[in-house]
């Protein structure tokens, strides 16, 4: 389906909850998130609901998100019913901490790959960053049991951070010369927690880029599984890819193709917009699967051409939601 700007609209982004069993600095605050009452998350059957519709609707790609998305209960059944609708490309994207625990159920139940996000390859500093006593060593099982199964392409998100762990961008572009991965910069955005000092810590793209190619050439590639606005290279002869989000310097607005759900039954047609459609009241009022069409058609419709608050010149509050709320 089309939005009013012509954009092919065929990927949703289910979070399936708000809780996560991290705590990054720059996505939560440390005592957590108020978290929503069991009764206002969307149950499994809802989703459901939401995800056929949608998928009625053109929607061949599904992502599920949280907080951390392992963290929920059955979500290993809930992937297969909703493999069963014959969704092309299933994906999660993950903290990865409980991933070695289940890769091997998910990919059974017909998850096809997943994301991982990792912000360093220290020890002590992954403690720091997540503020949690979670081992990095289980998130790098959960690499490799992820790969073993086929969870595959499997990409890393890595949110570079002046002063944090912007000495390690080398290290992690270097992953992919023997490691059949995708390594991904991603800009760090000013949202939720961030909000007040991310312009501050933010590194750009072009700049990380600038460092890689001081390595080695870096070659433009294209064929990577994957729908997100990430652009593509390689270095010569390398097993793996490097990705470059650049929400911040590049946005990709023109080209977006999602709409996306929060755990607590918000329909957000844009990260970067506070309009948000409530389609849990609507199911609760006990809607039929034809109005439930029209409300993600609505949804749709209300996506703005491009999103708000990201120029620091736009008269915008990004700080209604925190990133875990909204999944990423
Ligand atoms: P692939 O299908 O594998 O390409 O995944 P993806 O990039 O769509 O999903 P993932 O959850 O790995 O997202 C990576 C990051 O890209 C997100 O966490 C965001 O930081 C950023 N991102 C994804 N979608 C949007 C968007 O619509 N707007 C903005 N500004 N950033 C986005
Ligand atoms: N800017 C950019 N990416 C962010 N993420 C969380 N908060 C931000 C932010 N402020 C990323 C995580 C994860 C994905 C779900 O969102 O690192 O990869
Ligand atoms: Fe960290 Fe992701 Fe959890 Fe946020 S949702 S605290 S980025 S693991």
């Amino acid at each position: 389906m089309q939005d009013k700007y012509k954009r092919k609209i065929n990927y949703l982004r289910v979070s399936v909850t708000d809780r996560c069993n991290l705590r990054c600095f720059y996505c939560m605050p440390e005592g957590g998130i108020d978290l929503k009452n069991h009764k206002e998350i969307l149950r499994y059957e809802e989703l459901y609901k939401i995800i056929k519709s949608a998928n009625e609707l053109g929607v061949k790609k599904v992502r599920l998100t949280g907080g951390e998305p392992l963290v929920r209960k059955g979500l290993v059944n809930f992937i297969r019913e909703i493999k069963g609708l014959g969704i092309e490309d299933l994906s999660l994207t993950t903290n990865g901490v409980l991933l070695a625990k289940y890769a091997e159920d998910l990919v059974k139940a017909g998850l096809d790959r997943v994301n991982i996000s990792l912000d360093t390859l220290k020890d002590e500093k992954f403690n720091e960053i997540s503020r949690s006593s979670s081992e990095l060593s289980q998130v790098l099982l959960g690499i490799e049991e992820a790969q073993r199964v086929g969870l595959t392409p499997l990409k890393l998100n890595v949110v570079p951070i002046k002063g944090i762990n912007d000495n390690e961008i080398e290290d992690f572009a270097k992953l992919t010369l023997d490691n059949q991965l995708i390594v991904r910069f991603i800009e760090l955005m000013p949202l939720g927690e961030s909000y007040n000092w991310a312009e501050e810590k933010y590194i750009s793209i072009s700049d990380i880029k600038e460092r890689l190619i001081k390595l080695d050439n870096l070659i433009s590639t294209s064929e990577i599984k994957g729908n997100g606005p990430a652009k593509y290279y390689q270095f010569p002869n390398a097993k793996g890819k490097i990705g470059f989000i650049s929400p911040i310097s590049d946005h990709y607005c023109s080209e977006c193709n999602r709409i996306r759900l929060t755990a607590d039954g918000f329909l957000k047609p844009c990260l970067h917009s506070d309009n948000e459609l409530n389609i849990k009241k609507e199911l609760r009022n006990g809607v039929t699967q034809k109005e439930l069409k029209d409300i993600i058609r609505d949804a749709i419709f209300a996506k703005p051409e491009k999103g708000l608050g990201i120029n620091a010149d736009d008269d915008f509050d990004l700080n209604q939601r925190q990133m875990s709320q909204i999944g990423g």
